[in-house]
């Protein structure tokens, strides 16, 4: 089912991230889809904080394309942004990541379109765009939820 959450603001965020994050489970992977800067890794942090972690240490792991953060559960952050293929991601030790930690972790994906045979079960998948308001031609941010289950 889809869900659909306005979210304009980083308060906003941070109230979704509260509800939501109790609803992952260890072994959830969740997939982030949207544009450059439509706050996928502000999401990420939102959560990290949520289950316990410092949202400081969460950047957008381009340049390494994953990171680890200390969290209950544990939080797995991967952006494919710069993945070519599955022999680039093999060379990155992405499947060794996720074969060994991901079963005890929750992991988060940016761009997973990128190399979109990787990702084996997706809990949720979650886009992140931009609508303009009709009335005040404002942007809005929009986040829409995809899950298999309902919460
Ligand atoms: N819900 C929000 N409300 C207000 N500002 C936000 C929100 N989400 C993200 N932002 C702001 O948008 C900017 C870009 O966000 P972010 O880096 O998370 O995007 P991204 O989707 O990860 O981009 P990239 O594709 O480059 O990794 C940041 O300055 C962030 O503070
Ligand atoms: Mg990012």
């Amino acid at each position: 089912m889809s869900q659909f959450h306005d979210i304009t603001t980083l308060e906003q965020l941070e109230e979704f991230a509260k509800v939501w994050a109790p609803t992952l489970q260890t072994g959830d992977l969740v997939t982030l889809s949207g544009e450059l800067g439509a706050g996928k890794t502000t999401f990420v942090k939102a959560l990290v904080g949520v289950l316990g972690g410092e949202p400081n240490d969460v950047q957008s792991p381009t340049f390494s394309i994953l990171h680890h953060y200390r969290a209950v559960p544990a939080v797995i952050h991967i952006d494919a942004y710069r993945l070519e293929g599955v022999e680039d991601a093999m060379r990155a030790g992405i499947q060794d990541v996720l074969a060994s930690e991901g079963p005890d972790s929750i992991t988060f994906v940016e761009w997973p379109e990128k190399v979109p045979s990787l990702w084996g079960p997706v809990t949720a998948h979650v886009t992140l765009g931009e609508v303009e308001d009709a009335e005040t031609q404002k942007k809005q941010r929009i986040l829409t939820v995809e899950s298999s289950f309902t919460s």
